[in-house]
């Protein structure tokens, strides 16, 4: 059985969707199953930013065919863990887990957060990039 993952940012358009281009770069066996998701609704079925889009294509990863959604209930039962972006992703979660036993399968992706980087430049979407691939890199190892 595959380990299900979620990964969690708040418009599902920039981070997230990343994490989830570089989860499966490093799933080719199918070892995970991987989706991401927004806290928000700010863009429903929305594509990945097109500077998210860039950064990935530049490391081979292409996330252009994702589309965004809103993390829902019944993905706490779905998935084994659920990754948070950053501290205040994290604490959202734990509001929104259905069951107090769930906010057990809510981590941090990263012991620091991956910066929005929504209002940033493509170094940021750079650096993002960077600092999803090396704690994705420590995650499935
Ligand atoms: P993300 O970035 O959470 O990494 O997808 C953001 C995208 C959109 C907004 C904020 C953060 N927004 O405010 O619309």
């Amino acid at each position: 059985m595959s380990r299900r993952i979620l990964v969690v940012c708040l418009g599902n358009i920039c981070r997230s969707p990343l994490a989830q281009g570089i989860f499966e770069f490093y799933s080719k066996d199918k070892e995970f199953f991987i989706d991401s998701a927004a806290t928000s609704n700010y863009h429903q079925n929305a594509r990945p930013d097109h500077r998210s889009i860039k950064v990935g294509l530049k490391h081979n990863i292409d996330i252009s065919s994702q589309r965004s959604r809103q993390i829902k209930g019944i993905d706490f039962l779905d998935f084994d863990e659920i990754y948070a972006v950053d501290q205040s992703v994290f604490e959202t979660l734990l509001k929104l887990a259905p069951e107090k036993h769930l906010k057990n399968k809510v981590k941090m992706i990263d012991n620091r957060d991956v910066h929005d980087p929504y209002y940033g430049d493509e170094d940021d979407f750079e650096a993002v990039f960077q600092q999803l691939n090396s704690c994705i890199q420590k995650l499935i190892s």
